[in-house]
């Protein structure tokens, strides 16, 4: 039975992939689980699903889990070089830890050539050609969790690696429902609140992921994501707007088809998807009713109203280290937004002034790449802090 850690299991994916497993006892054995803040989230998970580990961030939250747990049979690690060793001695491991701070343990899994199911889209973003090279060299699977993602790995030819070459693939369609203010004019967008940006209409996930989903940041993550895990030249990729989240992306090729993948939007349906690949498991997802749907419709994102997803297309051009930066200066936009520190639209300003302030160069190594990472966490803060937005 193939053993599984899940990284992140206290968060939205990390509970809907504990959904999906409790749904298929007897297909893997649950070796780890992590959290970071929500150790009471991570003590019910450990009581429930029995895990032999669990990595938390320092001293004072594993003696935190062990009170909670009780004489419950389970080693509990802590800090840095525990997540990574979780991630590497498990066969498969789902990367659901949001932002930067999920790279190392990404890396681990490729390091130690595990079937990876990720999620954390940020670490191929940061860092997508040193994850891919990693992924290759020690032989590791990377399954794309990201619903626009899974779909277009879906609706690729079975088998197909990363090259593009002879199988008649003409561009990606990766769909966007445009977020909760698609249709709200920039003087409303100029006061929305945190709880109004995490309102998403069509998906319940983790505060980041939601405001990135109403900047359209996170498309054009999603956008530098696709380039990587694909193979895929940036200006191949197309970003189409889809309020009701049905068509989950596209791929289409060169005699005019376009395949799609499509479904309820739940993210247990890619998560089982990962897991049994390439085999089908129940999902838990209720079918989709095409009786009814009121309609699909599709638009072209407003750039101007939404310049992130700009940003992040720029950032892909320029390669090098852009992308790195742009993704810092997003997390550090987007945590001073969530604490009522700048505007919503601020967000954009922060990290398009972080693109211009820190230079973009060519990577070298992962040292390098944290570097520029911590450079532009400071020049963003310092962006945040003056107020020069
Ligand atoms: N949710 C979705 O529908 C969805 C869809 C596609 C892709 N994704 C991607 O999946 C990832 C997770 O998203 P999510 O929505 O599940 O986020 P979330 O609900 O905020 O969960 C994030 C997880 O990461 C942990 N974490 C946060 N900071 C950490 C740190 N410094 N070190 C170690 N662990 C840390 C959290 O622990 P605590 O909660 O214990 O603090 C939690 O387990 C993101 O990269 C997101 O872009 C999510």
């Amino acid at each position: 039975m193939p053993s599984i850690s899940i990284l992140g299991a206290t968060g939205s994916i990390g509970g809907s992939t504990l959904d999906v497993l409790a749904r298929h006892p007897g297909r893997f054995r649950l070796h780890a689980l992590t959290g970071h803040r929500r150790i009471a989230t991570l003590a019910e998970q450990c009581v429930t699903y029995r895990p032999e580990r669990a990595v938390v961030p320092d001293a004072s939250a594993a003696m935190q889990l062990r009170n909670l747990v009780g004489t419950l049979e389970i080693d509990i690690a802590h800090g840095p070089a525990a997540l990574e060793e979780v991630a590497s001695d498990a066969d498969v491991v789902m990367a659901a830890i949001v932002g930067a701070a999920g790279l190392p343990a990404a890396l681990a899994a490729a390091r130690a050539g595990r079937r990876i199911l990720l999620a954390n889209k940020e670490a191929l973003v940061m860092a997508g050609q040193l994850m891919i090279d990693l992924v290759l060299r020690h032989k590791a699977t990377l399954l794309p969790i990201d619903s626009e993602h899974n779909a277009v790995f879906q609706s690729l030819p079975r088998g197909r690696d990363t090259s593009v070459k002879g199988d008649g693939i003409a561009r990606l369609i990766l769909t966007a429902s445009g977020g909760p203010f698609r249709n709200m004019s920039l003087e409303r967008m100029a006061s929305v609140t945190p709880d109004e940006a995490c309102a998403h209409p069509n998906w319940v996930m983790g505060r980041k992921i939601s405001v990135d989903s109403a900047t359209l940041m996170n498309k054009g993550l999603e956008v530098i994501e696709a380039h990587w895990l694909f193979g895929v030249a940036p200006e191949r990729i197309e970003v189409v707007i889809h309020p009701q989240s049905v068509i989950h992306s596209m791929v289409g090729y060169i005699d005019g088809s376009v395949l799609a993948q499509l479904g309820n939007p739940d993210m247990r349906t890619p998560i089982a998807h990962a897991l049994a690949y390439p085999e089908r498991i129940d999902a838990g997802v209720a079918p989709l009713d095409f009786a009814q749907l009121s309609g699909l419709h599709f638009e072209s994102p407003d750039m101007v109203r939404f310049p992130c997803l700009a940003l992040a297309k720029s950032a892909l051009f320029a390669a090098g280290s852009a992308p790195a930066i742009l993704n810092a200066a997003n997390e550090v936009a987007v945590e001073a937004f969530l604490a009522g520190r700048i505007g919503f639209l601020s967000i954009s300003k922060v990290v398009e002034a972080s693109l211009e302030r820190v230079a973009a160069e060519s990577l070298e190594s992962l040292d390098h790449l944290l570097e520029i990472d911590a450079r532009a966490r400071v020049e963003a803060r310092n962006l945040v802090e003056q107020h020069t937005i």
